[in-house]
């Protein structure tokens, strides 16, 4: 694994959904009751940004054409069997410093 910081974990209060940019990894980071979460900020329909998606709970609804993501484990909610899920990145709390790890992004099967 490779962490990179994202910055202090004040940026990310509870309930905010962000966008960050590192390096070529757009992300959109998410604080669900405490919790982080962080998945790309690329909808994997017709690759447009999802940073300004409805979320609710632990989904994200892309406000372009209304696919629906678990920001969980990045399945495709419309379309479980056969969508093209949506990249997570695990994502952790060192300290006060939120890190990701870009070099693995997972999805329903990893
Ligand atoms: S680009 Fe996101 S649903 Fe089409």
């Amino acid at each position: 694994m490779t962490w990179t910081d994202l910055g202090p974990a004040t940026d990310f209060p509870d309930g905010s959904q962000r966008c960050v940019k590192h390096a070529d990894h757009p992300l959109v980071v998410m604080n669900v009751d405490g919790t982080l979460h962080a998945v790309a900020n690329v909808c994997p329909h017709a690759g447009l940004p999802l940073g300004e998606g409805e979320r609710r709970g632990l989904t994200l609804t892309c406000p372009y054409h209304g696919y629906t993501y678990s920001i969980k484990d990045g399945r495709d909610l419309d379309d479980p069997e056969f969508g093209q899920p949506l990249r997570v990145y695990p994502v952790k709390v060192e300290g006060d410093v939120v890190r990701v790890d870009l070099s693995r992004p997972g999805g329903p099967d990893g």
